[in-house]
């Protein structure tokens, strides 16, 4: 079985490719490198434009050959009304949550200017750590079905960097059992806890 991912995040096209013991490919390895709008509600919204684009834009010849899988992810944080959620990776331009036309022009922000948005926002609370989890939803097209799954990690965000591993808010987030951020774990710990390894796993059982 050989798939072929929508990805432009090295980072996680790297972790699918980590979890995966499947031939993974890089959508822009078949096709010249396209951005897909994400602006439907939910992560599994997302994931599906982005396959769906992905589909569209792959020759016939060699979607039979391959499984089209997309992936959309986040971070919910139970203190700041659990936002991000699916604007995690554009959360420093958006100065308006109330604003459609704020958040849909907003475009994606560096990690950390991300990352100090949260803890600016925590500082804001006086509060020091939130409750948390992250979301990853996986869709993928085998034989023109479209199938998604979902994954979630639980832990807290604080209000300090710790450790450079990673990307996103890693740096930022203590899973549940943990003592340390994933910024500081080991990428092979990450690997097998996070919200994709969850998502992945129940996939290969859907495509196997
Ligand atoms: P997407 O590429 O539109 O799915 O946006 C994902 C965003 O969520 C990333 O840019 C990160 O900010 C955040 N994110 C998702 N997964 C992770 C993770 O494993 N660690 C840290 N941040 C993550």
């Amino acid at each position: 079985m050989k798939i072929i991912l929508f990805s432009k995040n090295k980072h996680k096209a790297r972790e699918i490719q980590n979890i995966l013991d499947l031939e993974v490919n890089i959508f822009s390895d078949f096709v010249e490198s396209f951005d897909v709008i994400e602006n439907a509600t939910t992560f599994k919204g997302n994931a599906i434009l982005k396959v769906k684009a992905l589909q569209e834009r792959l020759p016939k010849e060699i979607l039979k050959d391959y499984i089209l899988m997309s992936e959309d992810s986040g971070i919910c944080i139970e203190e700041l009304d659990y936002k991000p959620g699916i604007y995690s990776s554009r959360y420093a331009n958006i100065n308006d949550f109330n604003n459609k036309e704020n958040i849909n022009n907003a475009k994606d922000a560096s990690d950390i200017d991300n990352i100090n948005k949260v803890i600016k926002e925590l500082n804001n609370k006086n509060i020091t750590s939130s409750n948390a989890y992250f979301i990853s939803c996986v869709a993928v097209i085998k034989n023109k079905q479209i199938l998604t799954t979902h994954g979630f990690l639980s832990g807290k965000v604080i209000n300090k960097i710790l450790g450079n591993r990673g990307f996103g808010y890693d740096p930022i987030f203590i899973p549940n059992g943990f003592e340390k951020s994933l910024g500081e774990l080991d990428s092979d710990i990450k690997d097998s806890i996070s919200h994709r390894f969850r998502a992945l796993n129940l996939m290969k059982i859907l495509i196997r």
